[in-house]
């Protein structure tokens, strides 16, 4: 197998000529040894109608980074072409169109490559000096850890999908329909149970040949013949029968060096009088961060306070206790990684200040349309009782609301629609976790 010189030098590829992108192109990506072969079955399975009549997954589905120095094939092939690449996210990212990263652990990966090593490369090394060397980065594709870092930090960019091997094995219909919805696509259920069929271990065993590689390999390799199935076991975890105590720590404290920071996820705090549309938006929000695969909570009102929050009236001071229990919850699910969406009155700023502070990474939402509309769209029916003094101490009616100064983003209800609100607090939160770095350290072990 040929080197890839553009990894030494770290550098965004320069294609040429030779290549034209198009904006339709997904890129397949991983660092070798992960699950590559399957997702670019995967998605040729999507994207045609399937048929094995070609010689070579290659023929495909090629291999970017080796098909660009001879130009060979990229531009006859029907869009969307489905490019695999092993490249760092820096030197690919340049280019138009869709990625799909798929992970794989890191212990099972040196394992497997180790194995590809002595069938493929050639190189004779033993397996410590091997371990010792992936450790380090000095492989063909260079440092695993970084390698994986880097493409995981943008697990949450819009043209990102971040699949992990071990999810396509244990639920493999949940992974294919996180990867139709990427490429914005719905089939039918028996296209469906086509790609789950060709995509069985079982069926690309039986048709090995057209996905093991094409370069050269030691033809008489006793090796080749008797362990370096290129389609292997199929199998997670393998790792744990044949890595050592020690062998194992050295990886994970390799791991954590390469962990920049813990998963950080965003508390959204919608705010505004009963029936402005806090939890509506919410709402919408949620499905458009689910449809993304993106882990969300969502905490209403109304349900905190038939739950932890039973105890609690609408005095000034349980209202501050409210907003603050929920902001010490928000906080502890935000560290945790996820997308905490909040849909409470809290009607005083001094309160919603101090949510921030305790929440770390927010965005405040102001949720507003005027008494009048609020009054009018009422489905609980409080405001007439409030106006009938039946209810005490109604936000709006007889107690305060103070409106933001400089809301994150303000949703004037009243006026726009609930897409357009949607759309613009989305537009916030991808802002906000563009900017955060989202390394898991549970990915890099
Ligand atoms: S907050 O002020 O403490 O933030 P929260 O959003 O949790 O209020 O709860 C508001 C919900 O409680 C309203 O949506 C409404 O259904 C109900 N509610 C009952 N009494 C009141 C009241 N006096 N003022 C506001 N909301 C009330």
């Amino acid at each position: 197998m040929k080197s890839v010189d553009a990894v030494a030098t770290g550098h965004p590829i320069h294609h040429g000529p030779l290549f034209r992108p198009r904006q339709d192109d997904i890129y397949i990506a991983s660092y070798p040894r992960s699950g590559t072969t399957w997702v670019q079955m995967i998605l040729y399975q999507l994207t045609t109608d399937g048929e094995m009549t070609f010689r070579h997954i290659s023929e495909v589905s090629p291999f970017w980074e080796e098909s660009l120095k001879s130009g060979l094939g990229l531009d006859s092939l029907p869009s969307p072409r489905l490019l695999k690449t092993h490249l760092p996210y820096k030197q690919v990212s340049c280019q138009p169109g869709k990625y799909i990263y798929v992970a794989r652990n890191g212990k099972d990966v040196l394992l497997s490559y180790f194995d590809f090593y002595k069938t493929y490369v050639g190189r004779r090394k033993s397996f410590s000096e091997f371990f010792d060397d992936f450790l380090v980065g000095h492989v063909q594709y260079g440092s695993w850890f970084r390698h994986i870092a880097a493409w995981n930090a943008q697990t949450r960019s819009p043209n990102v999908l971040f699949l992990h091997y071990e999810e396509l094995i244990g639920a493999f219909d949940k992974s294919l329909e996180r990867i139709v919805f990427f490429c914005g696509r719905s089939i039918p259920a028996e296209v469906r149970d086509r790609i789950a069929e060709r995509c069985s271990f079982a069926f690309m065993k039986q048709h090995e040949n057209k996905f093991a590689p094409q370069s050269p390999m030691p033809a008489d390799s006793a090796e080749w013949k008797s362990e370096g199935a290129f389609i292997r076991q199929g199998k997670a975890g393998t790792w744990k029968q044949q890595l050592s105590k020690e062998q194992a720590e050295a990886f994970d404290a390799v791991a954590q060096r390469h962990s920049l920071e813990p998963l950080k996820g965003l508390v959204v705090w919608f705010t505004g009088l009963s029936s402005a549309g806090k939890t509506t938006i919410a709402k919408h929000v949620r499905e458009r961060l689910l449809e993304r695969g993106l882990p969300v909570e969502l905490l209403d009102g109304d349900a905190i306070r038939q739950g932890i929050s039973s105890d609690l009236a609408f005095t000034r001071a349980d209202r501050e206790e409210n907003v603050r229990r929920i902001a010490n919850m928000a906080s502890r699910l935000r560290r945790n990684g996820a997308i905490v969406l909040v849909a409470a009155i809290s009607p005083f700023r001094e309160s919603r200040s101090e949510a921030r502070r305790i929440c770390g990474g927010f965005i405040e939402v102001y949720v507003h349309a005027p008494l009048q509309v609020c009054e009018s769209r009422d489905v609980k029916g409080l405001y007439p009782r409030a106006r009938r003094s039946e209810i005490r101490q109604f936000t709006g009616i007889d107690d305060p609301y103070e409106p933001p100064l400089k809301p994150d983003v303000e949703c004037r209800t009243g006026e726009e629609n609930i897409d357009a609100s949607a759309a613009r607090v989305l537009d916030v939160i991808q802002l906000s976790l563009e900017t955060s770095v989202t390394v898991t350290s549970g990915s890099l072990r």
